[in-house]
């Protein structure tokens, strides 16, 4: 089966000159979902994750059923003050301006094997972000994953460890 024929590119979302690809198709699409998940799955048996990393909003789609799927606790990586308890977070710089998340500061344990989650990968600066903050938990981040990356925006290079994605896009 090939994923790119359940996800659609529509033009000039959410600006004007961009071309989002919007996984919505994917995920309503039973077979081609579970298939993706499957895929995934055995992209990351071979680093052995005690546990999976998602990052808010479209990162814990991917998360959730994969921490399911190989029968592993999932940890949310989530926008700023939405977590409750003592957390810790990391600010990141975005195209224009700058973003922050957050994990709950208990959340992993020390020295645990943490893969990080998101549906794309473009610049890589959530994905770098995520990557930082799980290491200021404490945690070892084997590999990172996505569903799609943007290869044209050369994002994997801000990524410091194995990255495995799915579907990829050169423009
Ligand atoms: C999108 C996407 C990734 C991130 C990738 O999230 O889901 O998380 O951008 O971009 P980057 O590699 O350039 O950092 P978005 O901020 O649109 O929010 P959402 O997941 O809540 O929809
Ligand atoms: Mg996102």
């Amino acid at each position: 089966m090939d994923l790119k024929d359940h996800i659609r590119g529509i033009p000039d979302f959410p600006k004007p000159g961009i071309l989002f690809y919007d996984i919505s198709t994917l995920l309503r699409h039973g077979s081609a979902w579970r298939t993706a998940m499957a895929r995934l799955a055995e992209a990351l048996r071979p680093h052995k994750p005690d546990l999976l990393a998602g990052i808010e909003s479209r990162g814990f789609l991917v998360a959730a059923p994969l921490a399911l799927e190989l029968g592993l606790g999932f940890v949310m990586l989530r926008k700023p003050r939405k977590l409750p308890g003592l957390t810790i977070g990391l600010n990141y710089a975005l195209e224009y301006g700058t973003d922050r998340i957050e994990m709950q500061a208990d959340a992993v344990p020390k020295g645990s094997r943490v893969v990080v989650l998101d549906d794309l990968l473009a610049t890589g600066g959530t994905m770098a972000a995520g990557i930082s903050l799980l290491r200021q938990a404490g945690a070892e981040v084997p590999c990172a994953a996505t569903l799609i990356e943007l290869t044209f925006l050369g994002g994997r290079s801000r990524i410091d460890v194995p990255f495995e994605s799915l579907v990829s896009y050169d423009s």
